[in-house]
Parts: structure tokens; sequence; C-alpha cells
């Protein structure tokens, strides 16, 4: 490079976001040192946030929306995982272990990606995950959710702790939806969560099973500490039962001996109440390791949800994505698996398909679309991630969802297979 590119060229750099990076920059390029590569051209530049969903170039755009708008200590709930929030980060990371094999020469003009789950075919396998508390994100809350996934026709899982009753839910989604219950300590209050699910159509119960310890979650306490407003205002905390009593779906249940919401006395015994119980078809949310899969097949479970709660239960550090084939293996095609946990692209999406995974559940990224614009965000959100999956399914050459197969996905640096 001549002296005066160079000048030019670090004239450039000092009035580009790369500048507001810092001091490393001048270090970078002292003469003689490296420059990375590829540079980062377009880094995300917090002055300028997107304004309007469309904007959003991917789900990303929307955090730091929703970081502005909603107050820090709600922002922080959604935000954390636990402790060091290893799992949080490696449910990201562990995407780069396992890399995509294209297939050439094959027609993907007419791409379909319609998936039955559990009986039901939608026109794409992203599901919208199981959140509780949305009116902490957005007014409307999962209301505004499930028209956004009516929008789409996605399959929507309705929390436990849902701040709209899934009555309203269902005729918002205009269509039925899954239940995910927390099935408290207590038997007759699980039992009444599921019995109003069923009467408001919920063709599917999906158990969470892995909430049964406590959890350290550092981030939200940090971020609470910063949150100026008087939460006791609005959350009652002088008792559990007054806690819980603003959730639509305790509304009216007996709460006498809750003690609480969770169920760390839960074993395969509860699932045969449970089966007695109801008609819905049962899904276990929460299966990481491929002993429990196969407990899950033998104790007739209709699925399961490969999950590690969004990396909110347990710091493992282990990722979804790691977990998931171990499972496949194990569960040989007996029941439909499921996964979820740090999907954030449709080539995310594609490597858990391809691995074999019916559909894959998204949470925290519609929940920034939720925060940051209400239903419209919601909308945009699942539309990019359809539209990612779409482009990768055409580059993969799989014309259809059952196209994605495992000869497409491969963990980076084992040994090749041919
Ligand atoms: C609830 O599902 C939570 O992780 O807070």
């Amino acid at each position: 490079m001549s002296q005066e590119n160079r000048r030019r060229f670090l004239q450039f750099l000092a009035g580009s976001p790369l500048a507001a990076a810092g001091g490393a920059l001048a270090q970078v390029l002292q003469p003689g040192s490296r420059l990375s590569d590829p540079l980062m051209w377009a880094p995300f530049d917090p002055a300028k946030l997107i304004k309007d969903p469309k904007q959003a170039i991917n789900v990303f755009d929307f955090e730091p929306v929703m970081r502005q708008n909603v107050p820090p200590a709600h922002f922080g709930y959604m935000a954390s995982g636990i402790d060091d929030e290893v799992t949080l980060r490696a449910n990201r990371e562990d995407f780069l272990k396992f890399q995509l094999r294209p297939r050439r020469l094959i027609d993907v003009s007419k791409l379909d990606m319609s998936t039955d789950i559990l009986g039901t075919r939608y026109p794409s396998p992203i599901v919208v995950a199981p959140v509780g508390g949305q009116k902490a994100f957005h007014a409307e809350g999962e209301v505004a959710t499930a028209k956004a996934a009516r929008a789409g026709n996605h399959l929507m899982i309705l929390s436990t702790v849902t701040t709209s009753s899934v009555e309203d839910v269902t005729a918002a989604r205009g269509a039925s939806v899954w239940y995910q219950l927390y099935a408290t300590n207590k038997w007759d209050v699980a039992k009444a969560f599921v019995t109003r699910a069923e009467r408001a159509g919920c063709p599917v119960v999906a158990v969470t099973v892995d909430r049964s310890g406590g959890r350290n979650q550092e981030t939200l306490f940090r971020l609470q500490r910063t949150d100026t407003r008087d939460c006791n205002a609005c959350h009652d905390r002088s008792s559990l039962e007054a806690n819980v009593r603003r959730r639509p779906m305790y509304q009216g249940v007996d709460l006498s001996g809750l003690r609480h919401t969770q169920a760390s006395a839960m074993t395969w015994d509860f699932l045969k109440r449970l089966r007695d119980t109801t008609k819905m078809k049962i899904v276990l949310k929460g299966i990481l390791a491929h002993e429990d899969a196969v407990l899950a097949v033998e104790n007739g479970m209709d699925g399961i949800i490969v999950s590690n709660h969004g990396a909110r239960s347990e710091d493992s550090g282990r990722s979804t994505i790691d977990a998931l084939p171990e499972i496949l293996q194990a569960v040989k095609g007996r029941m439909p698996v499921i996964v979820d946990s740090g999907f954030r692209r449709g080539t995310d999406i594609a490597k858990a398909l391809c691995m074999g995974a019916q559909a894959v559940c998204v949470g925290r990224p519609y929940i920034w679309g939720l925060g940051a614009f209400g239903q419209p965000g919601v909308e945009r959100v699942l539309e990019l991630l359809r539209v990612e999956l779409h482009g990768i399914m055409e580059q993969l050459g799989a014309p259809t969802v059952k196209h994605l197969v495992p000869a497409m996905v491969r963990r980076a640096g084992a040994a090749p297979s041919y």
C-alpha cells in the first residue's frame, strides 16, 4: 500500500464505527502489524438501532431495541442464564461445531417447508417456544405473540405462567396451542391446569421436567438492582399464593398447600397419573440425556423436547445441539424429537432438522421482537427465521424438510464417513 493510500485508508477507518471500537485499532494499524481477515466492516452500531421491524436484517437487531424499551429487571429476567452463563454461550457457540454439507443440481424451485408436528401440519418447523410473563415485555403480551404466530401459522406453546389466559391466547391464535406445564408440588393444581388447557382445545401438554432446583440468575439480579421502580408495586411477595394468583392459569384453583411452582418430587409416576387424567398427548420438555429419552419411549410418551430451558435451569455447560445427536440415535425414530435453546439462524434450525429433529422451538428472539415492537416485531422475527431457513434449504438441495438428512450435517473435525 502506498503511503498516500495508507493515509486515506486510516482516515476512512477513523471515521467508521471501527474507530469507536477503541484504541486497539491504532495498535492493529501499526506499520508491519497484520489486519485480521476478514475485517468487520459493518459492526453493530448502538447509535443506529432499528426503528421499524422491517428494517431488521436479522433477529439480533431486535434485542438492543428491547433493552431500550423494557425495564431493566424485566429485560434481565429474559436475558439471564445461570451462574457463569457457560451454557448460555455454549447454546450459541456449539452451532460452530457442526457444518452443513450442501448437495447440488437438485430442483429446489418449489420449496416446501411444511412439517407434521404430532399430527398437525404446519407451513414450517419453526415453533414459538413457551415463555412466561410476556406482559412484562409488552402490554399485549402473549396475545400479541399469538396473533403473530397466526400470521405465519406457527405452532405456539403457551407457558403455565402466561399473563394471558389459555382461552384468550387460543382465540388470538385462531387455532389450538400446546400447553406447557409447570406441575407445582401439588397434584390437584397440575390437574386443574391440564383440565382447563384440554377444555380450551390444547391437543398436547408439554411437561417441563428440567426445573426442579434453585438457580442463580446473576444477570437478572444485577439488572434488577439498576431498576429504580418499586417491584412490590406489581409483584405481591407476601406469599407464594398471592404472587401467583395474578397469573390467569392459577385463578380459580385451590392453592392451599402450594409450596412451589416447580415440581422437585416429580418422577415417572407423575406421568402415569397424568396419562390417566388427560386425553392430550404428552411431551416431555427438558430431556438432555439419551437414557431419559429411552425411558420416555418406554413410558409411552408422545414426544420429547431436547431443551436446557434456554440455559435457564443449570449451568451444565452443554448445549442442546451437542446433546441432540445422542438422543436421536437412542430414540431411533420411535417418537418425535423437538429441540430448543439457542436457535437464532436458519442454519441453526437446518442443522437440527438434518440431524433428525422434527421441529425447532425459538424463544428469546421473538421476545426481543415483542419487547421491541409488539406483534409486528414478533411477526418479523418469525419471518426472518422462515426466510433464512428457506434460503439454506435451497442451498442444501432440500426441496422439503424430509430431504434434510444426516448426510447434510457433520461434526467439525469428525473423521469423514466416506
Ligand atoms: C421460566 O420458564 C424461566 O425460565 O424463568
